[in-house]
């Protein structure tokens, strides 16, 4: 099946090397860090299960969408969705998608290094012991005291935006393939031993029962919306990235399985993180629903109470810190890709201009915490807040709804085909209905909600206005 050339940028070696670096990309902070947190905060089972409906029925068809573009493009989302809007004989408007993601990636880029480099200081103080029969109130205060001082948080963002810039500045193959190779066995075995620890730390039951009982009186409308929402963030959907990296992957491999191989690594992931977290949490009679706290507080202070606590807790940050990194180098790739080919320029001389950039943004978020903490740019939003709802909350969804909509219904159905390897009939109609109308319907349902506050203030304030 000859879809058409190679990518300038050059092409992941194997299907499975593309279906480890999309793994990589999507499992992340939003796995270890966020997906146990927010399965805590919002009562556990129930949640999974929705979240679970969430990945099949939204973020599958929308990442089949993804690859699918970037790989019939084979350049940068920008360029790729400029080159198949024409080629469809669409309007250039599609182009939007390509520049809403590369700002995306940018803005995410900025405070994700922020909060990977809190997970590599823990490395540091989990190793050195510090959390040893460590009391709450000292695991909060240690984690309170690093964040309002902005130099500390400066040098470990710095480190992983440094870390990060060396491996894409390298390239495809011998950067991103590289370092996917080390990183992505390594965080499987680390997650396995972790596991094998939590099993044993005489919580398992219980943390177990958390995560698959289902207590459905705890279920909101909100609740399909967090798990919507997450969806969409751990598996790296909306920007582009997905987009990008289908731009590398060889014709012979099959779409529809290779993507659902990757959603299912992601799942299996952050459910093994909260089977590793959860137990670790109850054998302490810690609390489950902590919120972002969860890394950083209660499981220190739990492995400060186990044997070998010290051990397995440094272990546990440098999983965190290899799964970010891998999702790191894939928010820069659509930018990155854009830039290399708009003006021909050296892969390694645009990586470190935009890293320079991303990290300056990135002093915003690192003074929200601190300083700037109070320093509101929309209603209650400081600058890390603001940030983090913009493009989560609002770039993301568009631009996950406008993908599904133009693989589906701008495309013309003989792209869709060949590339999915969908004969007309069943299949298709199955993929059309599910890709096309119950997934975009879904992240609509998600972006309405979150926004009907902002338009809600936005109606007040007219009002007000007008009255004064
Ligand atoms: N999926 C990653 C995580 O779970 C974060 C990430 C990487 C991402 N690339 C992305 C999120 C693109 C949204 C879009 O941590």
């Amino acid at each position: 099946m000859a879809l058409g050339s190679d990518s300038r940028h050059g092409m992941w070696s194997s299907r499975w090397l593309f279906v480890l670096a999309a793994a990589g990309s999507a499992v992340g902070l939003g796995n270890i860090w966020k997906f146990p947190y927010i399965t805590g905060e919002n009562g556990g089972g129930a949640f999974v299960l929705i979240y679970l409906v969430c990945v099949a029925l939204v973020g599958i068809p929308i990442m089949m969408s993804e690859v699918m573009i970037g790989r019939q493009g084979r350049s940068s989302p920008i360029h790729t969705m400029r080159k198949l809007a024409d080629k469809a004989k669409r309007s250039r408007k599609w182009t939007f998608i390509g520049w809403m993601g590369v700002l995306a990636g940018f803005i995410i880029l900025s405070y994700y290094a922020v909060i990977a480099g809190w997970a590599l200081k823990y490395i540091w103080i989990t190793g050195s012991g510090s959390f040893q029969q460590a009391t709450p109130e000292l695991a909060t205060s240690t984690f309170n005291d690093f964040l309002a001082d902005p130099w500390q948080l400066i040098f470990f963002q710095t480190v992983f935006m440094a870390a990060t810039i060396w491996i894409v500045g390298k390239g495809v193959s011998k950067g991103l393939e590289t370092a996917i190779r080390w990183f992505m066995p390594l965080l499987f075995i680390l997650l396995i031993v972790l596991l094998g620890y939590s099993i044993n730390s005489g919580g398992f039951a219980q943390g177990w029962a958390f995560m698959f009982d289902l207590k459905f009186d705890q279920v909101t409308p909100e609740t399909w919306l967090i798990a919507l929402g997450q969806a969409f963030f751990t598996l790296s959907l909306g920007m582009g990235t997905m987009m990008a990296y289908g731009a590398y992957v060889p014709d012979n491999a099959n779409i529809g399985s290779t993507v659902v191989t990757i959603a299912l690594l992601d799942t299996v992931v952050a459910v093994s993180a909260g089977l590793a977290i959860f137990p670790i949490v109850f054998a302490n009679g810690l609390e489950a629903g902590q919120g972002p706290g969860l890394m950083f507080v209660t499981l220190p202070l739990a492995f400060g109470q186990l044997p070998l606590g010290a051990v397995f807790g440094t272990v546990f940050f440098v999983l965190v810190s290899f799964a970010a990194i891998t999702s790191a180098i894939s928010l820069t790739e659509p930018a990155l890709a854009y830039l290399v080919e708009e003006y021909n320029a050296k892969r390694k001389r645009v990586a470190i201009s935009l890293g320079v950039m991303c990290w300056a943004l990135g002093l915003g978020t690192v003074l929200s915490f601190n300083i700037w903490s109070e320093f509101y740019v929309v209603g209650d939003l400081n600058i890390f807040g603001f940030l983090d709802y913009l493009s989560q909350n609002v770039m993301l969804p568009l631009g996950g709804l406008l993908i599904a909509v133009f693989a589906v219904w701008a495309l013309p159905a003989a792209v869709r085909e060949k590339q999915l390897g969908l004969r007309p009939g069943v299949v298709s109609i199955f993929w059309k209905i599910v890709g096309g109308i119950v997934a975009p319907l879904g992240v609509l349902a998600v972006f309405v909600y979150t926004l009907l506050p902002v338009f809600q203030r936005l109606v007040e304030m007219g009002a007000s206005m007008l009255a004064s």
